[in-house]
């Protein structure tokens, strides 16, 4: 089923998101739910509190060739327990923030740990766009969005344009 996704700012994407002690089924249905709902979005990564749940949870799929088989990952707790020094810029979208992009450098690599919708323990070596997106999300768990890499005039001018398209969807 899907879900809405919180548009900014609301208070709920500024929080630091519990982790998630015990899997559950309900826990389950709500990843397989923020699947669903980022790829009809679509997008590339969700997180729990983009449609309401303070958990730390996280899912993303960044394979972008059709041709390629689909990567869906569900990850409960995600950590980063290393990255690399080399950086690497992307432009950044969040489905949250719709219709704005900006440039956030980051680590180019980083190592990631998470229990998995089984309950087991993963971990993986993440690069390029897999990296960017995986950090991408795990800040959302810490209440950090790619606009607060921005300097703060343009986040103010990207926070008043979702004002301002918040008032208008009200409207409709
Ligand atoms: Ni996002």
């Amino acid at each position: 089923m899907k879900r809405p996704i919180l548009i900014h700012p609301d208070p709920r994407l500024k929080k630091v998101c519990a982790p998630v002690p015990d899997l559950s089924d309900e826990l389950r249905v709500l990843a397989d739910d923020m699947l669903e709902t980022m790829y009809d979005a679509p997008g590339i990564g969700l997180a729990a509190p983009q449609v309401g749940v303070l958990d730390r949870l996280i899912v993303l799929d960044c394979v972008k060739d059709e041709a390629e088989a689909p990567r869906p990952l569900i990850m409960f707790n995600p950590e980063v327990i290393a990255a690399s020094d080399d950086e690497s810029t992307y432009e950044e979208g969040c489905l949250s923030i719709p219709e704005q992009y900006a440039e956030v450098t980051r680590p180019a690599e980083v190592t990631v740990r998470w229990i998995d919708r089984n309950g087991n323990e993963q971990q993986e070596d993440f690069g390029g766009l897999w990296a960017t997106c995986v950090q991408h999300e795990i800040d959302h768990l810490n209440g950090r969005l790619f606009i607060d890499y921005l300097k703060p005039l343009r986040r103010q001018m990207i926070t008043r344009k979702m004002q301002k398209l918040k008032r208008e969807k009200a409207r409709a």
